[in-house]
């Protein structure tokens, strides 16, 4: 192909892609199916390796990440993010009204009010319709660069058909939805890691991470509230909204137009409880001058605007009463301290128990029972006790010990060096662990029996018809129907449905089988890495650290899982009930031969490829990847910060050192 005819294959490709993108993060529609839309995503990514020079900084194969920031360079902002007053109460509202009916010297204005989105501001110049850099509010005037980053936040757009200016700024906020919080530890949860506090901070860590493909996956979401440019026009923050929207931006439509105080008083009312239902977390309102002619006039104080200020929604906390901490025992034997309060009522639901996290916490917060505690509600689902109010503190309050024993089976706890929390070793004889391993192996994730539920696997337990998940493929209808609420239909469904998860692949056996740290990606990658459960019981620890993106903490833990005989025998009887525990090659056939009898070994980072990908696209054409460099091997493909010992070895052993470039010659030839 030549380069002219590719250039405007790319250009026609990148049109279509960003297109479907706007239908489907900002319109929430769709014109094409998904399959359709990787076959065009994929035709880009390999016409861009293939002609190098031809790829944007805007491209949309940059949403999946890729890129590596090593240190984040500091950028000055043109203009400055300053922020903005805060009031608390309708009386602060009215008296900031009067400042504006003064500095204005006329009742002739109107407000803007907008939500105020709980994330982390972001600053994004566009020029010519390209977006060429996103900054971070730092401290006002100076902040991070992390365009890479901000790339992979799909409904930001990368280039813009008909911009309102040669160059302009938009800022807004970069938060992560609700639902993508929670699911994210949920899945932490899954593998016995600490739970992220919030939302907001989840989403600031997020942006700073190194590896922006681990970004593209916190999925995270950006709405606009801000245009500047030295040559805008906009008479109105309504008309810059307005305008933003039709340039492709994210603009939450939550916004109203005031025409006074009160109905902005009643815009916050509105919203106050109805905020809940929103897919992201807000703390406040914003109110802003509508007019921009007017908001010049008001100007700005040393740190605020005069022309906007924010309302923060009362905080949602309260004083209650600690009547007792109780402890959890989770599925990895985990003991978790848990406040149980005097009922109280916080961001409209009663709040009877709070997470107390470990024994360090509950030492940090110096709390006693019968305390007077501040519990609050953030971000997270599980309110949390950030304080006690000593001046209410009474003599009969009592210090807290932290429980030496489990709470359910009475075992000595462990607690290991420098680890904050404490754990119950009995694997094999304390019920929340074992129920827990049980409700984790039938989670959609993992064998997915939905005929199962919680309740079902206490009975299940106590009747001692189930301690371990092999247990549940030898339940017989005799012993179904005798429990509490099961009859005929019942207990049918409910063996069918285990019956029916033995076709569960083998990543989601691995991950159903419970291995500490190991998420479902981790088990796909394992999974797909080594083929079958043998290879990976037998993997040692040096191997199963050179399968990309698996660390030190997932090898040690893999290592002692399988070191366990009970872990052994439990997986010989999964195999025999006829679970599937390898990787069913037929799904990656190969599409062609290029680079049969050839070997391969990869390593280092690649500007178009994640490690895996390259390593995929190797085996579809008929490749075979191995992990150490030998004599026999036909090629390394070598990414940046490959080390350097591989490189010497495989000149030594006179094997190809190829590059990605060359590798994609190679295939493409
Ligand atoms: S306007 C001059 N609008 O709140 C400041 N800010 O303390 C103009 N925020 O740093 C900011 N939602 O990160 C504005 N709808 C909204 C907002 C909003 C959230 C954040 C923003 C800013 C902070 C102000």
């Amino acid at each position: 192909m030549q380069l002219e005819e590719a250039k405007n294959i790319i250009e026609g490709l990148t049109k279509q892609i960003d297109h479907y993108n706007h239908l489907y993060y900002q319109k929430s529609t769709s014109e094409i199916s998904d399959y359709d839309f990787d076959q065009l995503l994929a035709k880009l990514i390999a016409l861009e390796s293939q002609f190098p020079e031809l790829k944007s900084p805007n491209s949309p194969t940059q949403r999946v990440g890729g890129a590596i920031t090593k240190e984040f360079e500091t950028v000055t902002h043109k203009f400055a993010m300053l922020s903005l007053g805060n009031t608390y109460s309708k009386e602060e509202l009215e008296e900031f009204d009067t400042r504006v009916q003064k500095g204005l010297d006329s009742d002739d204005y109107e407000y803007l009010c907008e939500l105020k989105f709980d994330g982390v501001a972001i600053s994004l110049t566009y020029e010519n319709g390209l977006l060429t850099r996103a900054v971070t509010r730092g401290d006002g005037n100076r902040g991070d660069d992390v365009t890479n980053n901000v790339k992979t936040i799909r409904t930001i757009p990368l280039r813009i058909n008909h911009p309102i200016s040669p160059q302009f700024e938009v800022r807004g906020e970069v938060f992560m939805p609700k639902e993508v919080f929670n699911q994210i530890n949920k899945e932490r949860e899954d593998i016995g890691e600490m739970l992220y506090a919030n939302a907001r901070n989840t989403a600031s860590g997020s942006l700073k991470m190194q590896d922006s493909s681990a970004v593209a996956k916190r999925k995270l979401d950006c709405y606009l509230y801000s245009l500047l440019g030295d040559e805008l026009t906009t008479p109105t923050h309504e008309a810059a909204l307005e305008s933003m929207n039709e340039m492709g931006f994210n603009i939450s439509p939550t916004y109203r137009k005031c025409k006074n105080i009160n109905e902005v008083i009643n815009f916050i009312t509105d919203w106050e409880e109805k905020r809940h239902e929103l897919p992201l977390e807000t703390d406040g309102i914003v109110i802003k001058v509508n007019s921009i002619s007017q908001q010049k006039k008001l100007g700005f104080t040393a740190k605020n605007p005069r022309w906007a200020i924010s309302f923060k929604f009362k905080a949602e906390n309260a004083v209650t009463k600690l009547n007792n901490v109780t402890y959890q025992v989770g599925r990895t034997g985990a003991i978790t301290p848990v406040a149980e309060l005097e009922p109280v009522l916080l961001a409209g639901t009663t709040v009877k128990r709070a997470s107390l996290h470990n024994a360090n916490e509950i030492e940090r917060l110096d709390l006693r029972v019968g305390d007077f505690v501040f519990v609050e509600k953030g971000g997270e689902i599980i309110p949390k006790v950030t304080g006690v109010d000593i001046t209410q503190r009474t003599s009969s309050s009592t210090p807290i010990h932290f429980v030496t024993k489990c709470p359910e089976c009475q075992t000595e706890l462990l607690r290991k060096e420098g680890e904050a929390v404490h754990y119950c070793s009995n694997i094999n004889g304390c019920a929340p662990q074992i129920k827990g391993r049980i409700e984790h192996f039938i989670q959609r994730k993992a064998l997915n029996i939905d005929s199962l539920g919680e309740r079902t696997i206490s009975q299940l337990y106590e009747c001692h018809l189930v301690s371990s998940p092999a247990d549940l493929f030898d339940l017989t209808y005799e012993n179904v129907i005798d429990l509490d609420g099961f009859k005929d239909l019942s207990t049918r469904n409910l063996l069918s449905g285990i019956e029916a998860s033995k076709i569960s692949p083998f990543e989601n056996v691995l991950f159903g089988i419970g291995i500490r740290y190991v998420g479902r990606t981790v088990a796909e990658k394992l999974a797909h890495y080594f083929k079958n459960i043998d290879a990976i019981l037998h993997a040692t620890y040096e191997e199963l650290i050179e399968v990309p993106e698996i660390g030190e903490r997932i090898a040690k833990s893999v290592v002692f899982f399988f070191q366990q005989p009970d872990n052994i025998a439990e997986i010989g009887r999964l195999k025999k009930s006829g679970l599937i525990f390898e990787i069913d090659e037929s799904i990656y056939q190969v599409e062609n031969d290029i680079l049969q009898h050839k070997t391969f070994v990869v390593s280092g980072v690649f500007e178009n490829y994640g490690r895996d990908e390259l390593k995929e696209i190797i085996k579809k054409n008929g490749g075979k990847v191995v992990s150490s460099i030998s004599g026999k091997l036909d090629y390394l493909v070598a990414g940046e910060k490959m080390g350097p010992s591989k490189k010497q070895k495989a000149e030594k052993l006179d094997v190809s050192i190829i590059s990605e470039t060359e590798f994609n010659k190679l295939i493409n030839q």
